[in-house]
């Protein structure tokens, strides 16, 4: 009998198709996320799950799909909706999407600093509204990206690939980390600073770092009133590393100049207030959106899918103890 792989919501369709070759394929017919009543119902007898960061994968999900159930693999590089313990105890391989979608969110973090030093967003809606009398001088005042500093708080992929992105404005780059990477260091003459230290000399800072307990509210009320007048602050990692309420009161009382968020605390709720400043650039989570970035993660979780279901092992897996030795 051909496997059962159950999707959570429409993926590319040359993904469906290119599961469906080997698998009998049902999609969420719904463009919307699944409740967990209808998670935990529609996984039922599936010996696979496409799922996105919207979906709680615990035990309970796996235990409702049944021990046929092998392999769940997320839409996503981010892991953080997965119980690992859970399904490594069930040994469900899970994977994830990496690499392919560093350079996608990489460009976006670089849009998005330079969206919110240019004010693109603010002045454009100014346009739009009919009020504009004329070119002069002193309209729009944004910040210079070229020679500034620019603090990278995470080094994995995607903050390294920043950096290199970064270079093209000739930026001075400092970073922080849980580790130092001596040849990041060479290869673009970065400095490890702590954490104070980035604050307190970055122009920008953008933050790369998982999610994860150490890394909630990573920016609170404290770290925002390290930052300087004039700095910018990028989020395009998870929402929660910022503390969003104490974001908008320093927006608010201009603590900092601005910041732009890919990625919320509450999505799709923004905090209070958020969406009334103009010193903010807010996208709805699309750092990754690009057809040819969304067509390599298909690429991965067709792959991965079909290396679990045919007794292999994984190559995208996260938790590979569940292939033993
Ligand atoms: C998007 O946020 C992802 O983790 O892929």
């Amino acid at each position: 009998m051909t496997q059962s792989i159950y999707v959570t919501r429409a993926i590319p369709e040359q993904t469906i198709a290119a599961l469906a070759e080997s698998f009998d394929v049902e999609v969420n017919p719904d463009d919307r996320a699944l409740s967990r009543e209808e998670l935990l119902e529609r996984v039922r007898g599936r010996a696979g799950l496409v799922t996105l960061l919207t979906d709680q994968i615990d035990g309970a999900v796996l235990d409702a799909a049944g021990p046929q159930c092998r392999v769940v693999a997320n839409f996503a590089v981010g892991t953080n909706n997965f119980d690992i313990a859970a399904a490594s105890a069930r040994k469900v391989a899970l994977v994830n999407t990496p690499s392919v979608l560093d350079d996608a969110t990489a460009t976006h973090t670089l849009a998005l600093m330079l969206a919110a030093a240019r004010r693109i967003p603010e002045s454009e809606r100014y346009l739009r509204s009919g009020q504009w009398a004329g070119w002069k001088p002193m309209f729009f005042i944004g910040q210079d990206v070229d020679r500034r500093t620019l603090g990278i708080a995470g080094l994995g992929r995607i903050g390294r690939n920043v950096a290199r992105k970064a270079r093209g404005f000739d930026m001075r780059i400092l970073y922080t980390d849980v580790r130092r990477s001596e040849d990041f260091e060479r290869e673009h003459g970065a400095e490890f600073v702590d954490k104070a230290t980035l604050l307190a000399q970055s122009d920008f800072v953008t933050l790369h770092t998982p999610l994860t307990p150490e890394t909630r509210h990573y920016i609170g009320a404290a770290e925002l009133r390290q930052m300087k007048p004039t700095a910018i602050l990028v989020n395009a990692s998870r929402g929660p590393v910022i503390d969003e309420v104490a974001l908008v009161e320093a927006l608010r009382e201009r603590r900092i100049f601005a910041a732009a968020l890919d990625v919320f605390e509450n999505e799709p709720a923004l905090a209070p207030g958020l969406a009334e400043l103009d010193n903010v650039v807010i996208v709805p989570h699309i750092a990754s959106a690009t057809l040819e970035t969304r067509l390599r993660m298909g690429e991965i979780v067709v792959r991965n899918i079909k290396q679990v279901l045919s007794g292999g092992r994984g190559d995208c897996c996260i938790n590979p103890e569940v292939f033993g030795g």
